[in-house]
């Protein structure tokens, strides 16, 4: 079960930031409310009200005749919850508000983040390029994209040139 990540959640959130990414900058309690007030839509899974998920995405409404954009922001789950579907459906969620705009959506991953990548991989994303030294760690990361789905059969749209 999802539902909107809030700013009760930020300090529970940092807790879980700094055992998912140490060594490349996790996020503080005070940036995730920042993300919050900026708008991005954010998602929390949870079980027996703690939570042990989250993944937020940016909406960018195409406008003047411009295409849409979304750019997932982040997505992680305790590791003592992973492998059991929490991330695919967290990622499920953020997408299918991307598709409710239509927008290609783009995301950075570590190179050699084996279970992000396949996951990204098994939704439509496909890599784009790399980013040398894109981590606080120096790790390099994956630009990927998934472009929008027509909503009748889930294949990709035409591109638009
Ligand atoms: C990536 C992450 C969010 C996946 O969450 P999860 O709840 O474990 O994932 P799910 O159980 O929903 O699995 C979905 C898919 O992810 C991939 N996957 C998940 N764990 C994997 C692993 N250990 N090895 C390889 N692939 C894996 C698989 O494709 C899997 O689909 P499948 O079970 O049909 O093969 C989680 O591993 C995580 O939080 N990692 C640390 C934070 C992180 O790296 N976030 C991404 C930053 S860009």
């Amino acid at each position: 079960m999802l539902d909107a990540l809030t700013a009760d959640d930020a300090q529970r959130r940092a807790e879980l930031e700094a055992i998912l990414f140490p060594g490349d900058d996790p996020w503080s309690a005070q940036a995730f409310r920042d993300e919050l007030r900026a708008g991005h839509l954010y998602l929390a899974a949870r079980e027996q009200g703690v939570l042990v998920g989250y993944g937020g995405v940016a909406l960018l409404p195409g406008r003047l005749g411009q295409s849409s954009e979304a750019e997932i922001h982040t997505i992680g789950v305790d590791p003592a919850h992973q492998g059991r579907g929490t991330g695919r459906a967290l990622l499920d969620g953020l997408l299918a508000a991307a598709a409710g705009i239509g927008a290609t959506t783009y995301l950075e991953v570590r190179t050699d983040n084996e279970a992000a990548l396949r996951l990204y991989r098994a939704t439509g994303f496909e890599v784009l390029g790399t980013r040398r030294r894109y981590y606080a760690s120096g790790a390099d990361a994956y630009t990927m994209r998934r472009l929008p789905r027509s909503p009748d059969r889930g294949a990709p749209a035409p591109d638009p040139r």
